[in-house]
């Protein structure tokens, strides 16, 4: 059966600044946060950083001529906030706003619809000085830099994104200390949420102020797909704690204007959450016109029954956990088919969570604004990459977005993580995800055998056999 998209669908490509860009001493930019991780030693593997990552910033017009020759629709990428508003504070450099005016000209050029992050992770390194996340006044400088991206760049793009993945920097950043700033404190890590909701909340407010009428805001998070291992009371209450930790922690504040009452009772050994602030949640609420959501593999949760919980989470080593109040939970890799970064492959769980924010979020559009697989790729001798796994990945999960738009599920568009291969926090260089092949001695770039097929699929708008072509 030939499975057929919507024909407005939007077919893009993703990738985030400080994974790709290099240059991170250029034109007026300074520290992020990632900067200072991947210059720790121990923290990233092989001692990689971005300080080169494919070197983007040099090359912007060849990687926008390599999307135009794959006939993406879109293009996702995030701004690094030090290189517009270097300190975090304070007036734009205009060298670096330039060039992203450069990047969304040369994409517009091309008829690829830039669609812009502002937060993919990289806080500029002054403001983790004066607190990070955890602390309020982060939101309000996260909304002075979000006024001055759209009054530079509100003339020509229309889909914007505040946050990237917010519980990632909030509990992998400041919880298990396995990404950016590095901190192991699960009440940093709980504030950072909110604190990082609040400057969601705030950064619309001041775009939908900024930009022309008809530009559209949205997030993109990454909920998990969790599942309990059996049907026991104890098994299920693991997995009310984890979906309230990583789930409705943001999607409750940003769409309904709630925090879970589950979710205060689990960490109130931690704290009373008198961060939250009276008008808080009425400001997180605000209205968006998407929802990205970005799926890797589901996760398999159950009570641990000797106080030694295992933690095969899929989000890196660490002695800390990256989930406060839940240390009695157990995270298994259910048995099966594993990309390189050992995640499951399961497209059930892509179906899952379409049509859980379909319910969820009624009306409200979504957008997969990530979805890929890093798998160990080699240049045969006459220098083609062919990634066959990669190819039946995403055939396997755009067949569940496929299914999940004839279930009723409004879906917009899909974003393949990642164009390039690139710069993995806190795996390095190591695991590539891209659909173009990159040689990390030279940067040249080699579509990789994925990319023609993703390419016919976004010509036709039909979905390829995985088969083809090879
Ligand atoms: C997501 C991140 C993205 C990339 C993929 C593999 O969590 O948003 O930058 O690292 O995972």
């Amino acid at each position: 059966m030939s499975m057929t998209f919507p024909p407005a669908f939007l077919w893009g490509t993703a990738t985030a600044a400080y994974q790709i860009e290099g240059a991170v001493r250029e034109g007026g930019r300074t520290p992020s946060i990632w900067d200072t991780f991947s210059h720790t030693p121990g923290k990233v593997e092989g001692g990689d950083t971005g300080d080169t990552a494919v070197d983007h910033f040099h090359r912007r017009a060849e990687d926008v001529a390599l999307m135009a020759g794959l006939g993406v629709g879109a293009y996702r990428f995030s701004v690094s906030w030090s290189r517009v508003q270097p300190t975090g504070r304070g007036p734009a450099v205009q060298r670096g706003l330039d060039f992203y005016r450069g990047l969304v000209d040369d994409l517009l050029d091309h008829g690829i619809r830039p669609v812009l992050t502002l937060y993919h992770w990289d806080l500029p390194q002054e403001l983790e000085t004066a607190g990070g996340w955890p602390e309020r006044d982060t939101a309000h400088r996260f909304a002075d830099y979000a006024r001055i991206v759209a009054e530079a760049l509100g003339d020509r793009v229309d889909m914007w994104t505040t946050l990237n993945e917010p519980w990632c920097s909030a509990f992998l950043g400041y919880g298990s200390g396995v990404h950016a700033p590095g901190r192991t404190d699960p009440v940093a890590a709980l504030r950072a949420a909110h604190h990082l909701n609040l400057g969601h909340g705030l950064a619309a407010q001041a775009l939908r102020s900024a930009l022309p009428a008809g530009a559209q805001l949205s997030v993109s998070l990454n909920p998990s797909v969790v599942r309990a291992s059996s049907q026991s009371p104890a098994d299920l209450d693991a997995r009310r704690r984890i979906d309230a930790l990583a789930n409705r922690i943001f999607a409750d504040p940003m769409l309904k204007g709630t925090y879970p009452r589950d979710l205060f009772a689990d960490t109130g050994a931690l704290t009373d959450w008198s961060f939250v602030h009276g008008d808080d949640l009425a400001v997180i609420k605000h209205p968006l016109d998407w929802l990205g959501l970005n799926y890797y593999a589901p996760s398999v949760v159950s009570a641990s029954t000797d106080n030694r919980p295992e933690r095969n989470d899929g989000h890196g080593a660490s002695e800390h956990s990256p989930w406060p109040g839940a240390d009695s939970v157990s995270f298994h890799q259910p048995p099966g088919e594993r990309t390189e970064m050992g995640w499951s492959v399961d497209p059930t769980g892509l179906h899952n969570l379409l049509l859980h924010y379909t319910r969820e979020a009624p009306g409200l559009p979504l957008m997969i604004t990530e979805n890929g697989a890093a798998y160990v790729d080699k240049p045969a001798a006459d220098g083609s990459v062919h990634d066959p796994d990669r190819i039946r990945y995403l055939h396997g999960h755009l067949s569940a977005v496929h299914r999940a738009i004839a279930d009723g599920a409004d879906v917009r568009g899909y974003f393949l993580w990642s164009l390039m291969d690139n710069f993995e926090w806190s795996y390095g260089n190591g695991k590539r995800f891209g659909a173009v092949y990159v040689d990390y001695e030279t940067l040249a770039r080699t579509p990789k055998s994925s990319a023609h097929w993703y390419a016919a699929l976004a010509r036709s708008g039909t979905l390829p056999e995985p088969s083809l072509p090879q």
